[in-house]
């Protein structure tokens, strides 16, 4: 894609509130020797712009998939994806990179710390990439270490922090480049159930608090209706879609 029509994507401030992220007829099969998975099959689903959404679903039943390929992480078979008014599909790979790391913001089971860099350091990694200034950063982490609580162990590295506090540290990170959509993969997988609760609490605080767009995976019932919208899958397909 030419130059200057990346940059119209890329400076274009869309503010559509509905069907912000919209998902049509959206299939991915994934082949293994002979055998073939069906991990989406044909799904459709709109999410609003400020929408605090849940996905529950039986192991294998797609709800990986479904993230990854909202977040541009993976590639469709078919259907149409769109985020914030652009078809992911007709991006290219720089426009792509653009999103993964301006409008998406992501939070991992595993929290997917660099390990030899510690809180602090790992919060401003995403703003090194988008070339913020120096000053800029020391501001911005400095906020962000105190919205998650932390700027006690700022010096600590993940492996100097609980389960609890590296996740913090990730959820910092994933809101370092105030992305419009934080998507977070079982965030409090590795937790135990307290302190998942007190982690998942404050990713929707923060997300209401600033107005993003917050979708999380869970195992736990308790958890996903602290969300305003569930999507139940299995098989492949949404299979529930209420709110509150
Ligand atoms: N890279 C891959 N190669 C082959 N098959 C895959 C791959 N990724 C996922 N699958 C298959 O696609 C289906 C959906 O997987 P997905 O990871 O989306 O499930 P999930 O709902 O997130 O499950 P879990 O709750 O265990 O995380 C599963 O049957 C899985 O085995
Ligand atoms: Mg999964």
């Amino acid at each position: 894609m030419p130059q200057e029509s990346t940059n119209t994507v890329m400076k274009t401030k869309r503010k559509t509130k509905k069907n912000f992220i919209n998902v049509i007829d959206v299939s991915k099969r994934y082949s293994l020797g002979e055998v073939l998975v069906k991990a989406l099959d044909n799904v459709t689903v709109s999410i609003n712009r400020g929408e605090i959404v849940s996905i529950v679903g039986p192991s294998g039943s797609g709800k990986t998939t479904l993230l990854n390929l909202i977040g541009a992480l993976d590639y469709i078979d078919s259907g149409t994806i769109t985020v914030d008014g652009q078809e992911l599909s007709k991006l290219s790979d720089k426009e792509l990179s653009f999103v993964r790391r301006e409008t998406i913001g992501y939070v991992f089971q595993n929290f997917n710390l660099l390990e030899e860099l510690n809180a602090e350091k790992n919060i401003e990694m995403p703003l090194i990439l988008s070339k913020k200034s120096k000053e800029e950063r020391k501001k911005r982490v400095e906020e962000l270490l105190n919205s998650v609580g932390l700027l006690e162990r700022r010096n600590h590295k993940p492996d100097q922090l609980s389960g609890g506090e590296q996740q913090r540290v990730a959820i910092a990170r994933a809101l370092a480049n105030n992305p419009e959509i934080i998507l977070a993969d079982e965030p409090t997988g590795n937790l135990d159930s307290s302190t998942g609760k007190r982690i998942l609490n404050l990713l929707i605080d923060l997300s209401k608090e600033h107005k993003k767009t917050l979708v999380f995976v869970t195992h736990d019932n308790e958890q996903a209706i602290l969300a305003q919208r569930q999507l139940v899958m299995n098989d492949g397909t949404i299979i529930k879609d209420f709110s509150k």
